[in-house]
């Protein structure tokens, strides 16, 4: 049934993001705009060394300066037991050193001052005597007899080796191998880079004296699940603990864990009982906070002559830096880097996985990725680009050979996945239809023949996002589900309140679109807020795109639950049996009777003045979602690249992708997230690179040596979508947030591989460099 003039905002339609009215006027309310009366500034003073024992701390000369509060010191915290605190894979963290520091860039002393200036004068004349240790940052040496022990504080702890860890089946694997026609291998390191949001993190501690309340300011991703966090390791009362979350400027995972500036923020707001205002400067972002990715992989894909897989062997070696904080599902030590067989047909597969502690700053966060499957996706790209090389194979043809096929579906992985839904060759045919390939093929076998390099990269990515189940994930043991909560008010107006939180990626948007949808109450009419423990369903947050899976899912089952109920209404008003009703797009209606009909708007009203007999008033709910599986978007990307043989210099001159996120809530806002992402994977595979000399210092702590893509080198995305609903979720949606920076690194360094792999060079690390490139055709003779 039809309606005559459906409200806007529907899922599928591309209304304008309702939340950039006021970012695009400067009206967003960020952690910085957050000023309070009587609010002090801290400062971190942070160790110039990577590994260096501290001898002694004089705070003297610091204390004098006017205008400083107080100095607060790891032994200071020690006398309340928060020197240390847990991280989220269950290791501790330093909050202030103590004893040692472990990495440059550890916070080590706080100055709080009534001016954010002089606090940050004063912090630097804090004399600390350090007696400087041997630093170790290469994971493989951190490994070896005779490192430097990092975590010499920890009773059982003998050497740097932090985790082992395994998936799949080895003797299985081990079967396969033997029986292979050829085993195609790769070595590879996926770079430590930096999720560098443009915001950096802070937080405003606001604890009153009188009451014990603890309002607290903070730029996080998960503010529910640091409230309880914060009462677990503060010992604060969790009713008296508030957070909110304002507007944050990009999180990206950076903005996941708990870092020690907010610790000692809030401790010092409850000793000196005034608020107190942190917030980082980028350098400091850069070099302490949550970094991403520093996987060093080796993979082995046993093959038939005809192509065929048969089996995948992997071993990685995590650098975890100086703690182990990783924010991750505490069952897996790796993350989900297990999905490492992609998305093909693998009837074996076996994963170990070691973590290494080194003299750098701890994080391996959520980088724009579900728990370490970016390096997943690389690795098995980069795999399979090196067997089509070896097997003189198309790079496309190879992956449709071994994709898993429709019809599979849902189809349980050999390293314990089931995936939902997908259609591979579908999107793979797609986007070589899109980029012309064949054509390409040819232009590149006449070019090779006037010795011209031109690459093709090709890769097929499965993702898997949308964590819980609770049962299986978790973050420090809070299980993963999550929630919203519906109100419509007695005007048809809606509030719609959910336990995830936007960093930018339009929910107050896209979540009153599912409410539209399912209720039909326009999107511009229901008002969506998050991010205030207070005031919001508890939940798990965002990160690892969880939260069209999960706060979505939540989203659409809470309006159905008050779908139900509006429909007992209506046929109340209609004067009809409720099986009699039928609902389209906010209006019910009598089954056969169109023109008898009421609004939701009608309805709403009729929730608070005029119920059925015995009904409670109101239209209100709310729901806690634990969805059954994870989703699986996926998709193919294809790069055109030219290399100059003078230079070596790569030009991306096309990107085609074709991404399937299931259903498309906002098809606008899921482009602008591919955008994103995209960009992201061209900076990764280009120009993103953490490093640290061999003492340690960070190399990559301000944007002039750590480089972000900007619109002068990022190239045009050309985007394409096929739609494979996922079954178990309410509307069909499967997350895309992160998708286009897991599947896009591989399809650009393939394509430089497809440039020179006939000349004997089958794999160069990202960052691909222009001196890289021409380092390798020199050594094959063939640089000009
Ligand atoms: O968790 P996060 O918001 O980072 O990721 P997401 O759930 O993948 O969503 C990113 C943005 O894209 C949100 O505004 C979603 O509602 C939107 N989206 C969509 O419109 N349709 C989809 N199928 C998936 C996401």
């Amino acid at each position: 049934m039809a309606i005559d003039t459906p409200p806007k905002g529907f899922i599928g339609e591309s209304i304008k993001r309702k939340e950039d009215d006021r970012f695009i006027r400067g009206k967003g309310n960020y952690l910085d705009d957050i000023s309070l009366p009587g609010m002090l500034h801290m400062s971190i003073l942070r160790s110039p060394f990577a590994h260096a024992r501290i001898r002694s701390i004089n705070t003297k000369p610091a204390e004098a300066v006017p205008g400083v509060v107080a100095v607060v010191t790891g032994a200071l915290l020690e006398q309340h037991k928060l020197a240390w605190m847990p991280t989220l894979s269950g290791d501790t963290q330093a909050v202030l050193a103590t004893d040692k520091v472990r990495y440059q860039g550890q916070e080590v002393a706080c100055v709080i001052a009534t001016d954010p200036y002089v606090a940050r004068d004063a912090a630097q004349l804090i004399d600390v005597d350090y007696e400087v240790l041997k630093a170790v940052v290469d994971p493989y040496q951190a490994l070896k007899p005779g490192a430097p022990l990092i975590r010499d504080e920890k009773k059982d702890q003998k050497d740097n080796h932090i985790y082992h860890w395994e998936a799949g089946d080895k003797a299985a694997t081990e079967a396969a191998f033997k029986k292979a026609d050829k085993v195609v291998s790769l070595e590879t390191f996926y770079p430590r880079c930096h999720p560098s949001p443009l915001e950096t993190c802070g937080i405003v501690a606001d604890i009153n004296p009188a009451t014990g309340q603890a309002t607290l300011y903070m730029t996080s991703q998960a503010p529910h699940a640091h409230r309880t966090l914060f009462a677990i390791v503060a010992g604060l009362p969790e009713e008296k603990i508030r957070i909110i979350s304002p507007d944050l400027g990009g999180g990206f995972g950076n903005k996941v864990p708990i870092y020690p500036g907010y610790v000692v923020a809030t401790a010092a707001s409850l000793l000196l009982g005034h608020p107190v205002k942190w917030i980082e400067d980028r350098s400091e972002n850069l070099i302490s906070t949550g970094f991403a990715r520093d996987f060093h992989m080796q993979g082995e894909l046993a093959v038939n002559k005809d192509g065929k897989f048969l089996a995948l062997r992997v071993k990685m070696l995590s650098d975890n830096g100086a703690f182990y904080a990783d924010a991750q599902p505490s069952k897996f030590r790796a993350g989900l880097f297990h999905i490492v067989t992609g998305s093909y047909d693998l009837p074996a597969a076996h994963v170990e996985t070691d973590g290494a502690y080194t003299n750098k700053a701890p994080g391996g966060v959520a980088y724009r990725c579900s728990f370490r499957v970016t390096e997943a996706s690389y690795l098995i790209e980069r795999l399979v680009e090196s067997a089509a090389v070896e097997l003189k194979m198309d790079p496309a043809e190879i992956r449709l050979k071994n994709f898993i096929r429709p019809e599979q579906f849902p189809y349980k992985s050999a390293t314990g996945f089931e995936y939902d839904s997908g259609d591979y060759p579908r999107a793979l045919k797609l986007a070589l239809e899109k980029i012309g390939y064949e054509q390409l093929r040819k232009e590149q076998a006449e070019k090779r023949k006037r010795g011209e390099l031109m690459g093709i990269g090709v890769a097929s990515f499965t993702e898997v996002v949308g964590a819980g189940h609770g049962t299986e994930y978790d973050i420090a043991g809070l299980r993963m589900f999550d929630s919203a909560e519906l109100r419509v008010h007695p005007t048809g107006k809606a509030i719609l309140k959910l336990g995830v939180k936007s960093q930018g990626q339009g929910h107050e948007t896209t979540f009153a679109q599912i409410v539209a949808e399912e209720l039909g109450i326009p999107a511009s009419d229901v008002e969506v807020q998050e991010g205030d423990t207070d005031n919001t369903p508890y939940g798990l947050g965002t990160y690892a795109s969880r939260s069209t899976p999960v706060g979505g899912a939540a989203t659409a089952m809470v309006s159905r639950k008050l779908r139900d109920k509006a429909k007992k209404i209506a046929a109340h008003l209609l004067e009809a049996s409720e099986a009699d009703i039928e609902f389209d797009h906010g209006k019910f209606f009598v089954k056969g009777a169109p023109s008898k009909s009421k609004t939701i708007q009608d309805v709403a009203f009729a929730a608070y003045t005029n119920l059925p007999e015995g009904m409670e008033a109101g239209l209100e709910g709310v729901t806690y979602y634990d969805p059954p599986n994870m989703t699986f978007p996926f998709g193919t990307y294809v790069v055109v690249v030219d290399i100059d043989r003078g230079t070596g210099q790569v030009k991306v001159r096309r990107m085609v992708a074709v991404d399937d996120c299931g259903v498309r809530i906002n098809p606008m806002i899921v482009e602008g997230q591919i955008h994103g992402g995209l960009t992201e994977g061209f900076g990764i595979a280009f120009m993103e690179l953490i490093t640290f000399d061999e003492e340690g210092n960070c190399i990559g702590s301000n944007f002039t040596d750590y480089l972000l893509p900007t619109s002068w080198e990022t190239p045009r995305f050309e985007t394409f979508e096929t739609v494979t609903p996922s079954p178990h979720h309410p509307i069909g949606a499967k997350g895309v947030g992160e998708s286009a920076t897991v599947g896009s690194p591989a399809a650009y360094v393939n394509a430089v591989i497809d440039a020179v792999g006939h000349l004997g060079i089958t794999n160069i690390d990202m960052p691909v460099s222009s001196d890289k490139v021409w380092t390798a055709l020199q050594e094959k003779g063939a640089a000009e």
